[in-house]
This record gives C-alpha cells, sequence and structure tokens, in this order.
C-alpha cells in the first residue's frame, strides 16, 4: 500500500467511536489552528459571519460508469459562491469522480451540469479552466524535473494570449505580457510562503511542500471555483495547520469557492460550510457539519458497517 493510501485509511479510521457511541469527529483541526493566533482567530469569526452567495454550480442526477462500475449515481448538490463545500465518504465513494466530472475530466452518461447557469452536458478540461475552475490532484500532478518557479507558471497556461510565433521571438506584447505572468506567479509564491524553494526541482521537495505548490499551481491561474482532491493527504499535523490555514486565507482573501475532498474529519468539519457525503457512488448525507455529524446513514458509514 503506498504512503499516501495509507494515510487515507488511517485518517478515515481516525473517526474513533466516542464515549457516547459517537463517532469522534477530531482531526487536526481548524478551530485548534485559529486558537494559535488572533489572526486566525479573527478569521474564524468571519467565516461563521460569512454569508455564502447564489448558486454557482448545480448537479443535476449525475450518474457516471465505467463498463459495469457505478462510479456515482443519480447524485444532485449544488455549490454556492464563496463556500467551502466539501465531499467525503470511504475509499471508492465516487468522490475523485465528481471532481472530474465537475472539470471535464469525465463526461457522465446521465444528468445536468449548471454551473454560472449556463446548461452542459460535456466540457473539456481546459474549457473548465478558462472558465476559472482549477484543481489540484489526489496525486501530486506536477513536472518533478522542473522548478518550483517553472510549475507555477504552468498554472498561467490558459492565460497566454499572444501567439506561438511572438512567444518564440520574444516580441513586443509576448514580453509583457510574460511580464504580467511573471508578477502574478511571484504573488502565489509570497502568499504561499515559498519564496525560499523557488528555484528547487519539485522532484527534490519533501511531499508536504509538492502539496503546497501544486496549491500554487492552481491558484496561479486566479480561479474563481478551486477543486482540492485531498489537499492534506499524507501530512503531518503541522503541514495539515498551514494548508488549512492556506485554504481559509484563500477563500477569505480572494474569495474563492472551494469544493474540498478530504479525509480528516476535524478539519472537514470545522472549516467547510457544507457537506456532502457519498457512499458507494450514492449520496447518504448533505447539509451543514451539524446536520450531517447527526444523520444516521453518515454515522453507519464512518462507523464501519459494511466497509
Ligand atoms: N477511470 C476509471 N476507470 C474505471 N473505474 C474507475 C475510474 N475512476 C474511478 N473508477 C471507479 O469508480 C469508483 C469511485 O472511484 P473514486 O476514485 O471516484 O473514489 P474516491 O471516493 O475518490 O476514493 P478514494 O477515497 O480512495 O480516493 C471506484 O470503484 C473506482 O474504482
Ligand atoms: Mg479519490
Amino acid at each position: 500500500m503506498s504512503g499516501d493510501a495509507r494515510m487515507t485509511q488511517m485518517a478515515w479510521q481516525g473517526v474513533a467511536r466516542g464515549g457516547d457511541g459517537q463517532p469522534a469527529w477530531s482531526g487536526a483541526s481548524a478551530a485548534a489552528i485559529a486558537a494559535e493566533s488572533p489572526r486566525e482567530d479573527a478569521q474564524a469569526a468571519q467565516a461563521h459571519a460569512r454569508q455564502a452567495g447564489d448558486v454557482i454550480l448545480d448537479l443535476q442526477n449525475i450518474s457516471l460508469s465505467f463498463g459495469g462500475v457505478k462510479a456515482l449515481t443519480d447524485i444532485s448538490f449544488d455549490v454556492r459562491e464563496h463556500e467551502i463545500r466539501a465531499i467525503i465518504g470511504p475509499n471508492g465513494a465516487g468522490k475523485s469522480s465528481m471532481l472530474n466530472v465537475i472539470n471535464g475530466v469525465y463526461h457522465p452518461q446521465q444528468g445536468r451540469i449548471v454551473f454560472r447557469g449556463e446548461e452542459r452536458r460535456k466540457m473539456h478540461p481546459t474549457e473548465a479552466a478558462r472558465q476559472g475552475i482549477a484543481r489540484t490532484f489526489q496525486n501530486i500532478a506536477l513536472f518533478k524535473g522542473m522548478t518550483v518557479l517553472d510549475n507555477i507558471m504552468t498554472g498561467r497556461n490558459t492565460k497566454f494570449r499572444s501567439g506561438l510565433l511572438a512567444n518564440a521571438l520574444w516580441w513586443g506584447p509576448a514580453r509583457n505580457e510574460e511580464t504580467r505572468h511573471r508578477r502574478k506567479v511571484e504573488e502565489v509564491i509570497d502568499f504561499l510562503e515559498i519564496q525560499a524553494i523557488r528555484k528547487t526541482p519539485v522532484g527534490r521537495l519533501p511531499y508536504g511542500l509538492q502539496k503546497r505548490v501544486e496549491l500554487a499551481r492552481a491558484l496561479a491561474a486566479e480561479p474563481s471555483m478551486l477543486l482540492l482532491d485531498e489537499p492534506m493527504a499524507g501530512m503531518n499535523v503541522e503541514e495539515k495547520q498551514d494548508m488549512c490555514r492556506f485554504i481559509l486565507d484563500v477563500n477569505h482573501q480572494f474569495g474563492t469557492t472551494i469544493v474540498l475532498i478530504e479525509h480528516d474529519m476535524g478539519v472537514v468539519m470545522d472549516i467547510s460550510d457544507r457537506v456532502v457525503v457519498l457512499d458507494y457512488g450514492k449520496k447518504i448525507g448533505d447539509g451543514t457539519p451539524d446536520v450531517v455529524k447527526a444523520n444516521p446513514d453518515v454515522i453507519r458509514a464512518y462507523l464501519g458497517a459494511g466497509h
């Protein structure tokens, strides 16, 4: 079993039965992070005061199968602007497939996807990127031999306007454009506090920092919606706390809507506005963290019945 997979399983098992027979929804919690500094304390208060906006993504009756495997069955839920929307569920529940449907990697056999009022059945990932949807992957997808800076620069690809010839000749508009892109990339590097590793090849970095570089690449695209597939998997507690803080900062400072898959229930329950729960490709729960925590089907799935 890979380290990643093992961590996932451990985090899932970490939702242990509490003294009252209920799952203990604890972990490297955002509340603990907030308690560490007044800045984050203020942010936590802000999170509670924050009002999610209108529905910007509406997924209706989505079904997706691979041959005989039903990855998603008749799933409906929505995402509101500026919220942190978590997708949780046991291994193989269909969480990553759902993100792949949202950004056009998978095309569901059934269902409707309405994004910013426009219905779309099929969309190419580059089109999703152009519409402001960026993502990170469960298994880090970076160019290991390239520097941090160059990897983050690839996040700007969909924003290049100058033609190939102009770029090749480093001519007028292309030159200005490159300067603009570099400035944005440097802003992201400062924001995520990775100045010290900007020239380091990604393959030489520890796992936790590679995950942060992947987030940087997604942010370089200036997304309005960020899809994060297990951004904290395989991290130690300190790295998780850092990642949690960055996710909250992105959400608060840029108003970015975040769809988050995460196995650490402490984190999910602390930072999410709403949570959708999948199990065996079906939706078994949906609502605020408190509502979801009290849902008998969710409790059953988490306490291991049938798993
Ligand atoms: N490209 C694919 N081809 C065939 N089957 C797939 C493919 N992608 C996903 N599946 C299957 O769909 C189901 C859901 O997988 P998915 O990766 O979405 O689950 P998950 O909830 O993200 O799990 P995990 O927590 O382990 O990441 C699984 O049975 C998986 O084997
Ligand atoms: Mg997954």
